[in-house]
């Protein structure tokens, strides 16, 4: 089968990136916008970056920002309905993996009335029409949602995070601009730095990685490894690389997949309302443990990227030593929690857990088979 490349028809990048959204809009035409964002994004002067660059060019356009970490079936369902009530011919999508994921759904839905329900598109969905229009400007990194097409959203009723798989979703314009990114306090550049890793990671070992999206996943390792700390400190260098590193990695698994780290993570995150980012940062050392013998001479590489002395002359199994232990001690070094009993996880809740775990739509990219009792046991270790 031949492998498949969907990207962004335009991005930008760098520091003053969002200053293009205003002659974007103009030129393809848009006559009236919706934000998509979150409360918190407004008061600390996050979104109102983009939005004051909208009222200045007289932009016609409101706001909706009722999205929740880990967003609900209700944000959406209220989402298409601001939306259609506003006329909106586009969207601007400013946040976190949050919002943009909201934004991809609600405007897949705007375009596809028969998919009205969010949750007749779990998985991959025959939608017809590209979504309305999304213009997508991250603020953390991160998800790479932004460059991305899946999003994800939470039926908090059934405790259940589901995956949404449709190339119809991708924005259409990213604006990946490190401005967007500075205000994140240290932990939530950490966790959603390592999210980013993880992407990286387990772009980079899923059975259906080839040359392309291995170039992409070593590329984001190299980088996301080198700056992740200097950007929890707040280092502005360090931030900049990170705003490029967590996109590299969205363009890689985006397109190929991910594996049981994001399989494990979801049913944390609807369970317990863990953050994404802490939920896989927690779960991915031991994973990648778990994995470290199907994975042929790739974490050699992993290690390589990660700029470990000796790693080419080291045996194959020192290598994959080299490259967990590099990735514990960064995980521990950024501040994430080693256990997962401290995120509130319950062993009662773990055998029905692992069936969600089981069934999600990223364990099947993982290249070590698995199964419910492994996965109670890979739970039970990080207890
Ligand atoms: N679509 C994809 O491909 C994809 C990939 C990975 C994760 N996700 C999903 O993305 C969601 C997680 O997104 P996230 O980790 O980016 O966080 P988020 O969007 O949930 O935001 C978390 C919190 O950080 C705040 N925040 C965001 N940017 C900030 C900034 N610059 N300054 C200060 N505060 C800021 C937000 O207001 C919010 O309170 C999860 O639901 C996850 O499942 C999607
Ligand atoms: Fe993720």
């Amino acid at each position: 089968m031949a492998n498949r490349m969907i990207l962004n028809e335009t991005s930008y990048f760098g520091k003053g990136a969002i200053q293009e959204i205003v002659p974007e809009i103009a030129r393809r035409g848009f006559k009236k916008v919706v934000v998509v964002t979150d409360k918190d994004l407004i008061k600390f002067g996050v979104a109102t970056k983009v939005t004051d660059l909208l009222k200045a060019a007289n932009v016609d356009f409101t706001i909706y920002d009722g999205i929740v970490p880990n967003p609900t079936i209700q944000n959406v369902k209220d989402g298409v309905a601001f939306v259609k009530s506003a006329g909106a011919d586009a969207l601007v999508a400013i946040g976190g993996g949050s919002p943009q994921d909201t934004a991809k759904a609600i405007g897949i839905i705007i375009a596809n009335p028969e998919f009205s329900d969010v949750l007749s598109l779990e998985g991959v969905a025959e939608t017809k029409n590209p979504s309305l229009p999304i213009l997508a400007v991250p603020t953390t990194s991160g998800t790479a949602a932004e460059v991305t097409i899946n999003y994800v959203i939470t039926d908090a009723e059934h405790h259940r995070k589901f995956v949404c798989v449709d190339p119809h979703d991708i924005p259409l314009v990213a604006f990946v601009d490190s401005d967007m990114m500075m205000g994140m306090p240290a932990k939530l550049a950490a966790s959603t730095g390592m999210d980013a890793m993880t992407h990286a990671i387990e772009g980079y070992i899923t059975p259906g990685a080839w040359e392309m999206s291995d170039m992409l996943h070593i590329k984001a390792i190299e980088i996301i490894g080198k700056s992740l700390e200097a950007s929890v400190k707040g280092d502005q260098k360090a931030r900049e690389e990170m705003a490029l590193g967590q996109y590299i990695a969205g363009m890689g698994f985006s397109n190929v997949g991910l594996g049981l780290v994001h399989g494990m993570a979801h049913p944390l995150s609807a369970w317990y309302n863990i953050p994404h980012g802490v939920a896989c940062a927690s779960l991915l050392p031991t994973i990648m443990k778990y994995n470290k013998e199907y994975t042929g001479e790739k974490y050699r590489n992993i290690a390589v990227a990660l700029n470990i002395p000796g790693a080419k002359e080291m045996t194959i199994e020192e290598a994959r030593e080299a490259a967990c232990g590099e990735i514990d001690r960064l995980s521990k070094s950024v501040g994430i929690p080693a256990t997962i009993s401290e995120l509130g996880v319950k062993e009662s809740d773990m055998a029905a857990i692992a069936e969600d775990a089981l069934k999600d739509v990223c364990t099947p990219g993982n290249p070590r088979e698995t199964s419910v009792p492994e996965i109670i046991a890979l739970y039970k270790s990080l207890l």
